[in-house]
């Protein structure tokens, strides 16, 4: 693409005075028309490059920031703000060049910002293609053969000491990026896949509506709310978000915030709890029944924990138990989350069940007793006909102890420097041996703390 292009960059902000207003939707595509036509615009009107890929709302934010700060991009408005252009035109490009659900299943950590994760990528792509950036970075983009071999001659280009800098030097970079790792990657991530026409052509489910959702804060223990999604009346592409509910202590939690919901199904909001901000990256499940994913703070991204949310509709459900393991010769008081609770029987298997508060249809509080007898060993938790298996542990004794994950990565920071401190978390985990014979064991999880 031309550089001189650059200086019709600047004759379209002339235009955009027109812009603004309540149409957000075409508001996303007359801004990407009007802001990268300036250097991306073809003969026969199309754009180039941004057309031949598929990426992610990150994806698609990161590459925008690039033209911001490495070809000069400007996104000023008259009547926008910086971050209100930016976010139009991410939210545009993920819904018309996204990736559908299932293209996004098993790289979804990296949006999840879940740094404790050791890819598993073949050993030849993840040293030339993931020792700079995650494996999955590249993994959640699709293209075209040449749109994949041009984000070769871009890295060599911006980057020349790619080839010499460590796993570069030591091999023909160069060839083996052209002649082995393009090809592969035209074949495994090629720009139209079956996955994202079926997508398109799909119905998408609105999150709007009362959900019940469960999951974790570390610090603070689990925690089940009800999570009332509404669109917001000018801006039908947001939702506003409240949780009401409560940590397993009884005490109170309370959030607010804000959703988008980008490509159908790719969930982000920030919402405030107390005095902490979360973000909640989930993916919507296709049926738009189910919210699933990692909530975790804003400003310490590895400070959270999987949660998984699911949508009320005139049906009986059950979502979580917690604690999820209980000593054999006592009583354990739990709480059971869910929808219609106060409805159907719980039960769960031998075991005594007596329900001690059940005003709440969506967390009911109740005494468990195993049975006489009762042997060590995973039980199910039953309402109405719904069974979850393994929800909850029974054992006798704590025989071994494991923290997790078994190393994390944490920086020092803060104190007045420039750099903020980065923490991690470590779960311990408590494990019984439930005796399976004379010659082996299985090892059951009891319980979980976190230690932040
Ligand atoms: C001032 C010129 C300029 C503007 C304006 C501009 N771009 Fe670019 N763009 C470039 C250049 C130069 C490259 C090739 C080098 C690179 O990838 O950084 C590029 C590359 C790209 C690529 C390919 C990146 C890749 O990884 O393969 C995409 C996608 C893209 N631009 C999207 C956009 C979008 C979307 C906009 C509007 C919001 C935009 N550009 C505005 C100059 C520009
Ligand atoms: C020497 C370090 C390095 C290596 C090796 C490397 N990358 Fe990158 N790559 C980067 C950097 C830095 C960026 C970020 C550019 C940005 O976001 O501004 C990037 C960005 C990308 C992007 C996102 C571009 C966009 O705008 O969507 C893709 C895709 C990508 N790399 C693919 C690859 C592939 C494929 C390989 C292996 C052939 C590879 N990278 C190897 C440094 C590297």
């Amino acid at each position: 693409m031309p550089l001189k292009n650059r200086s019709l960059n600047f004759l379209f902000f002339a235009g955009i005075v027109v812009l603004g207003g309540p149409a957000w939707g075409a508001a996303g595509e007359r801004l990407v028309e009007v802001y990268c036509a300036g250097c991306h615009v073809q003969a026969d009107g199309s754009l180039s490059r941004i057309e031949d890929q598929r990426k992610t709302p990150e994806g698609w934010e990161m590459t925008i920031n690039r033209m911001r700060i490495t070809h000069g991009l400007s996104l000023q408005h008259e009547t926008m703000s910086q971050g209100e252009v930016l976010g139009a035109m991410v939210k545009y490009l993920a819904d018309t060049r996204g990736l559908a659900p299932s293209e996004t299943t098993s790289l979804r950590y990296v949006l999840e910002q879940d740094g404790n994760v050791v890819e598993q990528f073949p050993q030849e792509f993840a040293e030339m293609c993931g020792r700079c950036h995650s494996s999955a970075r590249v993994a959640l983009q699709r293209r075209t053969r040449e749109e994949w071999d041009r984000t070769v001659d871009f890295h060599l280009g911006q980057w020349p000491s790619t080839e010499y800098s460590l796993y570069g030097r030591d091999r023909p970079w160069l060839k083996i990026a052209r002649e082995n790792i393009v090809p592969a990657l035209a074949v495994d991530y090629p720009l139209e896949t079956d996955a994202w026409a079926e997508w398109q052509a799909a119905d998408k489910s609105s999150p709007a509506g009362e959900w019940v959702i469960s999951g974790h804060v570390p610090g603070e223990g689990d925690f089940s709310a009800v999570m009332s999604v509404s669109p917001l009346s000018d801006r039908p592409d947001r939702f506003s978000v409240e949780m009401n509910g409560h940590y397993a202590d009884g005490s109170v939690m309370f959030g607010e915030g804000s959703a988008i919901l980008y490509t159908g199904f790719e969930w982000r909001a920030t919402v405030n709890v107390g005095e902490t901000t979360f973000n909640q990256t989930f993916a919507l499940t296709s049926d738009g029944q189910a919210l699933q994913g990692r909530m975790y703070q804003k400003d310490q991204v590895l400070v959270g924990a999987r949660v998984k949310a699911i949508k009320q509709n005139e049906r009986v459900a059950l979502l979580s138990v917690y604690p999820r393991s209980l000593p054999i010769g006592e009583t354990t008081r739990l709480t059971v989350s869910g929808f219609g609770l106060g409805l159907a029987e719980i039960t769960i298997a031998d075991a005594n069940v007596e329900v001690i508060d059940a005003q709440d249809s969506s967390r009911v509080i109740v005494d468990v007793t195993p049975i006489d007898g009762a042997s060590v060993g995973y039980r199910s938790v039953s309402l109405a006909g719904e069974e979850q298996t393994q929800a909850i542990a029974f054992y006798e004794s704590v025989d071994e102890l494991a923290v997790e994950p078994s190393y994390g990565i944490a920086r020092i920071g803060g104190n007045g420097g420039g750099t903020p401190k980065v923490e991690t978390v470590f779960r311990a985990r408590g494990k019984s041996w439930e005796r399976i014979s004379n010659l082996g064991r299985q090892t059951i999880l009891i319980w979980g703390i976190s230690m932040p």
